[in-house]
């Protein structure tokens, strides 16, 4: 099976994790666009979502799906969203997208989050996949000085600002093996906007999608 297709299989897993009638969240990049695609096979049965990103806004309402703001939303049965990176705890690095940091926020919100990876994704630490931090633009230097104080190489993503007006920094080079402490100080650094370190919030459900089939791993 090719990577898109393992990613495909997933997307339609998580279709069984989707409550009748309900609004959900709904995250960002190629593994979640397959499942906006799957979403609107069955669009009647839910009210709609809540999205993390300009991207998938466009591509939920392309296929008819209300769009609502989190504000006017009370609670979240489930949150569907892909990983860079998930851990044997459900900790995850995410924002390879961009989009971390409203994705922490609907995570943060929703009951249960149900992560969609192919198996490329699972590691034993965090880490390999770069970092990425969305940071207040003046603040860039200074985040990126605490960050390699910290033992990484801090890199710019290049030409890229957030759906929120900031720029993204990606921490390479780190092995995260105490991923709530890292996501805490990381936090800390004045200018941080967000960490792409779920680990506080991790994944309660991940579907992995393996040559062998969709496997569950569940983590609370
Ligand atoms: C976006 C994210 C994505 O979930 C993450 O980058 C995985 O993307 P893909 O499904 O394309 O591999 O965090 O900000």
């Amino acid at each position: 099976m090719t990577q898109d297709e393992l990613k495909q299989a997933v997307a339609r897993a998580a279709l069984r994790h989707v409550p009748n009638g309900a609004i959900i969240g709904v995250g960002t990049g190629s593994t979640v666009n397959f499942f906006i695609d799957a979403l609107a096979t069955l669009k009647d049965r839910v009210r709609g979502a809540v999205s993390s990103s300009e991207r998938s806004t466009e591509r939920l309402k392309a296929y008819g799906i209300p769009v609502l703001d989190l504000n006017a939303v009370d609670d979240l049965p489930v949150y569907v969203d892909g990983a860079d990176e998930i851990d044997a705890n459900g900790a995850m690095i995410k924002g390879g997208g961009g989009a971390l940091t409203r994705e922490k926020i609907i995570a943060e919100v929703a009951a249960q989050f149900v992560c969609i990876v192919d198996a490329s994704k699972l590691v034993p630490v965090l880490g390999k996949f770069p970092l990425p931090v969305e940071v207040v633009p003046m603040a860039r230097e200074l985040v990126v000085r605490r960050l390699r104080a910290l033992g990484g190489e801090p890199k710019l993503r290049e030409g890229y600002v957030t759906d929120n007006g900031n720029v993204i920094v990606d921490v390479h080079g780190l092995a995260i093996t105490e991923p709530r402490q890292v996501e805490n100080t990381i936090n800390q650094i004045p200018g941080v906007v967000t960490v792409g370190l779920f680990a506080r919030r991790g994944a309660d459900l991940a579907l992995v999608g393996t040559a062998g089939g969709v496997e569950e791993r569940s983590f609370r």
